[in-house]
């Protein structure tokens, strides 16, 4: 019989009911395996570096620089120039990048895909993105969409008049929507999922209109509670409601509004004002249709508009029919100028609210006689400027203020700091500057960059290798001091941004010396012995190399006790920073506030997810797959690395020996999990058949026995034939994580 006998055809890839749905606060495991090598369309070896060689940059930076004047009958240019268009959209991608946890940023060109490529506030970049197809089609493999998005808005700048700080390509394209960042609740026309009827809504089918707002409380500074890690002050928006917080168009609780956020951008309030001033002096609003006349946004629009979304049935639906945000009108004279006439204006005239056709709030001169400024299609048409609320803030906001003058009085030092602020925007989560590729990289080196200086002695070899961990082993260290100490320097290490790692030696200077977590008296006792080890020693050899070394030792060690011999890979030629190379501030944010490897959770923090959801977060910013976790999860915990000295999940009775006990308990019958207080954190693990407390542990520990996919690595490790195994998985992870901030090695040096 034909098995589709039915009437109705269902079932497809993906049907609901779906597990989230049924269980939605299970662990998603799978986030560990986005974005997978088989999604790459140029196959499981690519390597965009290697594609890039063959790009001509300047043949590139000359076809944009062409394009930005050559508008298309589809989406005419305003002003005949696509350049604050292409502004815009660069901005929006770098834009979405925060501090706290290194997400969201330009570096893979996330703007392609859902939900942010169908933020309300990115209406209209589909149009910027589609406008460059016949660049990225003619360049291809040589250019990713990351980088060519970037480069579109900095071209962009640089041809209107700003001298530019400079340009990195290297950003590596992501072939699916990222799954693992928090975005905040988001709701579809303002419901909750949950809220959202089964079918298309009525009117507007999966269309993201509201911006609904993400803090709770007030916007005075003592109540204003928006959630970490967020970034972005309401749902759907990059950052601000431009119309001030829920558009009630007060321009110091919009102040309020940019301060938070743009610090989450890791920008002050000199960079935020740079920012903002230095890219409303390009560009116009476009707020010409009322919002609920606009069609779906891309990942709900229909099938015929081919990845487009936002369709405008007034007029042509563009040009100067064109609506985006709502908000209408041009802050210059001369939009498509550098020049500073954006603050000039903003300063010399009163402001008094008014509506946009779509009945956005907005402010014009009350001066009749104040400049205006072309229309952007209409030839001979003069309009009245407009400031947004977010702009009359900077105005009203007195530390805003106090910038904005100082721009006023010297214009170039304001350029300068719009150039150099642009070069951080656009930058920020690129990580170490090995990373940058092309011609144009900028000459200095940044703080923000976390400089490390260069190698500048020669470097060990392999004996000398050899030779200073037999030292290492003789002090009298401990293999969980020994392991510990690497593991704190390696592990800061985040892919998000791709701060952080063992390079720069950065544990032995503050503000990382000083964190609880890597308990910091034992530490300076450790950095002390390896100091003398080193200075001791024949042959120069970097601090942040000798950490590297005492773990390895100290692994070597561990697998020799349980009867196993490995050699942990060691490859040399990490330098020493500087407490002067070093942000304190901004180092601060890679501190763990939650590490389950160390069995580490700050309970002075208010966590709305529970301990085991941070430990993923965590394996998922050092980029390792389920296995990998696992492997480390349970062999740094026999290795007796709990940051505090903590026997919890230490399921062994020796210690700082790489054996399989952890998984061998934690897959035993033999045993009861009992939790000691109703908060379930902490549990007693009793013999089944004596009630005997035999270990203590938490969920942490737990997670890898109770989740169903991790118990099946568990498991292969619990196995009887399962510790040479685990040995092997545990230094090719151990490895990987020592290697992570390593791009100035070749990949294959980094493979076990
Ligand atoms: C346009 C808001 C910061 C560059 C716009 C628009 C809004 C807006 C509502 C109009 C969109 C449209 O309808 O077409 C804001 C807010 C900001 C901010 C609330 C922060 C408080 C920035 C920054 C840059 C920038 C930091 C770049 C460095 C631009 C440009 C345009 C624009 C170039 C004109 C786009 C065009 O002409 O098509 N902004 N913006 N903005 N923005 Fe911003």
């Amino acid at each position: 019989a034909c098995p589709f006998r039915g009437t109705r055809m269902g079932g497809a890839l993906g049907s609901e009911p779906q597990l989230d749905h049924w269980w939605p606060n299970r662990l998603k495991v799978e986030l560990l395996h986005q974005d997978p090598i088989q999604a790459n369309g140029y196959g499981t070896h690519d390597d965009y570096a290697e594609r890039f060689k063959s790009l001509d940059v300047e043949a590139l930076k000359a076809d944009v620089r062409a394009f930005l004047h050559t508008p298309v009958e589809w989406w005419p240019a305003d002003y005949d120039n696509y350049g604050p268009q292409m502004v815009r959209m660069s901005w929006h991608s770098a834009g979405t990048y925060r501090i706290a946890d290194g997400r969201g940023g330009s570096a893979q060109g996330m703007q392609r895909f859902a939900p942010i490529n169908s933020w309300w506030d990115n209406g209209n970049t589909d149009k910027s993105r589609r406008l460059l197809w016949p660049i990225k089609q003619k360049y291809g493999a040589a250019v990713s969409w990351a980088d060519l998005m970037m480069l579109a808005g900095t071209i962009a700048l640089e041809d209107m008049g700003l001298p530019l700080t400079g340009f990195a390509f290297g950003r590596i394209d992501a072939w699916e929507p990222d799954r693992a960042t928090y975005w905040g609740p988001e709701g579809w026309n303002g419901k909750r999922p949950g809220e959202v009827p089964a079918g298309p809504l009525e009117g507007h089918p999966n269309q993201m209109v509201t911006r609904t707002i993400r803090w709770e409380g007030d916007v005075e500074e003592e109540h204003y509670d928006l959630e970490n890690p967020l970034a972005a002050s309401h749902q759907a928006l990059i950052y601000v409601d431009p119309e001030g917080p829920n558009g009630n168009g007060v321009p110091m609780d919009s102040a309020r509004d940019i301060r938070e956020t743009f610090s989450r951008m890791a920008m002050n309030d000199e960079e935020t004002v740079a920012l903002i001033a230095g890219g409303h002096a390009f560009g116009k609003s476009h707020g010409m249709t009322a919002p609920d006349e606009i069609g779906p946004a891309p990942e709900g629009a229909p099938m015929k508009a081919m990845g487009l979304g936002w369709q405008n049935p007034n007029g042509t639906g563009f040009a100067q029919y064109t609506m985006t945000n709502g908000i209408e009108g041009a802050w210059s004279p001369h939009p498509t100028t550098w020049d500073n006439t954006y603050l000039e204006n903003l300063f010399k005239f009163e402001w008094e609210q008014t509506k946009s056709p779509a009945g956005s709030v907005q402010w014009k001169p009350r001066d009749p006689n104040a400049p205006r400024t072309p229309d952007a299609h209409v030839e001979g048409q003069m309009n009245e400027l407009m400031m947004m609320t977010s702009d009359i803030a900077l105005k009203e906001d007195p530390a805003y203020r106090a910038v904005c003058e100082k721009f006023l009085a010297d214009f170039d030092y304001f350029t300068e700091a719009f150039s150099k602020a642009w070069y951080k925007l656009i930058h920020r989560d690129m990580g170490p500057t090995s990373r940058y590729l092309g011609p144009d990289v900028a000459k200095e080196e940044f703080l923000w960059q976390d400089p490390i200086p260069p190698v500048e002695h020669p470097l060990v070899g392999d004996a000398e290798v050899t030779e200073l961990k037999e030292k290492i082993l003789v002090t009298g260290l401990t293999v969980g001091q020994l392991v510990s100490v690497a593991w704190a320097s390696a592990s800061t290490y985040r892919d998000s941004d791709k701060r952080g790692g063992a390079n720069g030696g950065r544990l032995r200077l503050a503000p990382q010396k000083d964190w609880e977590p890597n308990d910091p008296q034992t530490l300076a006792r450790t950095l002390d012995v390896l100091e003398r080890v080193r200075s001791e020693f024949t042959a120069p050899v970097s601090m942040a190399d000798m950490i590297v070394i005492a773990g390895c030792a100290g692994v070597e060690k561990a697998a020799r006790d349980a009867g196993i011999e490995v050699v942990v890979p060691f490859v040399p030629g990490r330098t020493d920073a500087t407490q002067e190379m070093t942000d304190e501030e901004q180092m601060d944010f890679l501190k763990p506030v939650s590490d389950g490897f160390r069995n580490f959770h700050d309970a002075r923090v208010g966590f709305s997810v529970a301990p085991e959801h941070l430990y993923l977060d965590r394996a998922h910013l050092l980029s390792l797959t389920a296995p990998e976790w696992t492997a480390l999860a349970g062999g740094l915990r026999v290795l007796d690395v709990n940051w505090d000295g903590s026997r919890h999940g230490l399921f062994t009775d020796r210690p700082g020996v790489l054996t399989n006990d952890y998984f061998r308990v934690l897959t035993s019958m033999d045993y009861e999990w009992s939790p000691q207080d109703s908060r379930e954190m902490m549990f007693d693990i009793n013999d089944r058949a004596t009630g005997e407390t035999k270990f203590t542990a938490t969920r942490c520990d737990l997670v890898f026995g109770a989740n169903a996919q991790l118990r099946q690595v568990a498991e292969i490790y619990g196995a009887d034939d399962g510790h040479a195994r685990l040995v092997h998985d545990f230094v090719a992870a151990w490895h990987k994580v020592m290697m992570l901030d390593r791009y100035d090695v070749p990949e294959e040096r980094k493979k076990v």
